[in-house]
């Protein structure tokens, strides 16, 4: 299988996301031909350490470098201040000059701490990312927006901060559980839906064969288009100023829905699916004329095949869910602001969604009082 090659687009700061299959093999020699220095910290997520970090600690260190490593325990507690104190530490304590680079391997969350990490010591070193998740190959290393948690707040400490790299190794997709993967499909679906009306008909009849044996050149196809799409609105709208909010279609109930679950209950990409038909029945009801219930009903069916959920998980209450998209960070001015679908490949921002609206469509779904 040949590798794809996607740019991300951001002038001094572009940067190339290959995706393909074996890439881990030859990650070291990869490296060499994008940055300079000799000194790299692997970070990465303790899962991934067995099946597939050895592996890039030797091809690294096959290459030459000089390599450091640093294990996160799995889990998003784990974006923290602490831990990103610590890594400071590592890399100051073996005296990691400016131009040394951090390589992460692992998902969302390691890339978002790691990230940060590259953003901050000596002002700013370079920075790689492996994602070995789905989510993490179509969405999180994509558009360098990196970040901690904080008890008030997911994502409240961070920077935009971009990778020299982003290497998707396809093969990494093998040992990821299948709710993990669904969970990425969810953002496949949605870039469907806010850009490319063709993609969703691509993803409407092979949905269900993403993962199949045999069908990775459809995987890579997928991803490929889905970084590109992303890329494209990332480039438009580096800093999130406009174009950019489109990428929370689904996103308000989502989090919403996370918020209320504590973060314990729904994925992050199941929770967007649900926001995803919370839009979608939102413009259905206003008599969207080219968003009607048959739109809505084909985005059922490609959650339903991606085997996300359909409704608002049992024990959540309508108004708990809307008083939490209120109180979202993208809100701004007071008013609610929610991306609706306006026909299959494009969405707009609106700004003057009613509460009440909300409601309807969460009961709609299945939520109680
Ligand atoms: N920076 C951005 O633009 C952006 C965008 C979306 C999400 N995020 C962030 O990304 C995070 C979510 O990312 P995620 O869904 O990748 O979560 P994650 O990194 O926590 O990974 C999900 C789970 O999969 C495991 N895992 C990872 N790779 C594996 C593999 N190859 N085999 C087996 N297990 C594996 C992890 O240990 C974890 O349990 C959140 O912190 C979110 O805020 C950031
Ligand atoms: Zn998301």
């Amino acid at each position: 299988m040949t590798t794809e090659r996607v740019t991300v687009d951001l002038a001094d700061r572009s940067y190339t996301v290959l995706i393909g299959e074996r890439l881990l093999d030859t990650l070291g020699e990869t490296l060499r031909e994008s940055a300079s220095g000799h000194q790299v910290l692997l970070i990465m997520d303790s899962a991934v350490e067995s099946p597939w970090g050895k592996h890039v600690y030797k091809t690294l260190a096959a290459a030459g470098y000089d390599v450091g490593v640093f294990e996160v325990p799995t889990g998003e507690t784990s974006k923290s201040p602490e831990m990103l104190f610590a890594i400071w530490e590592q890399l100051a304590a073996a005296s990691f000059p400016r131009d040394s680079m951090i390589v992460a391997l692992g998902g969302g969350m390691v890339g978002d701490l790691a990230g940060f990490a590259a953003a901050t010591y000596h002002r700013g070193i370079s920075y790689v990312h492996v994602p070995t998740t789905l989510l993490g190959m179509v969405d999180s290393s994509v558009g360098g927006k990196t970040a901690v948690n904080l008890a008030q707040g997911k994502n409240l400490v961070g920077a935009f901060w971009q990778p020299v790299l982003v290497v998707a190794d396809l093969q990494t997709l093998g040992t990821l559980p299948e709710q993990e993967r669904s969970s990425g499909v969810a953002e496949i679906i949605k870039y469907g839906v806010i850009r490319d009306a063709p993609f969703f008909e691509l993803l409407e009849r092979r949905v269900a064969d993403l993962f199949a044996p045999g069908e990775s050149a459809l995987l890579s196809r997928v991803i490929r288009r889905s970084v590109e799409i992303k890329a494209e609105v990332v480039a438009a709208d580096e800093r999130e100023s406009n174009v950019r909010a489109i990428l929370n279609f689904g996103h308000t109930l989502g989090h919403a829905i996370e918020a209320e679950q504590n973060y314990r209950g729904l994925r992050h990409g199941e929770a967007i699916a649900v926001g995803m038909l919370a839009a979608s029945l939102i413009a259905v009801n206003r008599n969207s004329p080219a968003w009607t219930a048959r739109e809505h009903k084909r985005l059922e069916g490609v959650i339903a095949a991606a085997r996300l959920p359909l409704r608002v998980p049992a024990g959540l209450g309508a108004a708990a869910l809307a008083a939490r998209t209120a109180g979202d960070k993208k809100v701004r001015g007071g008013k609610l602001h929610y991306v609706l679908p306006v026909r299959m490949g494009e969405v707009e921002l609106v700004r003057d969604v009613e509460h009440a609206e909300m409601i309807a469509a969460l009961r709609q779904l299945g939520a109680g009082d």
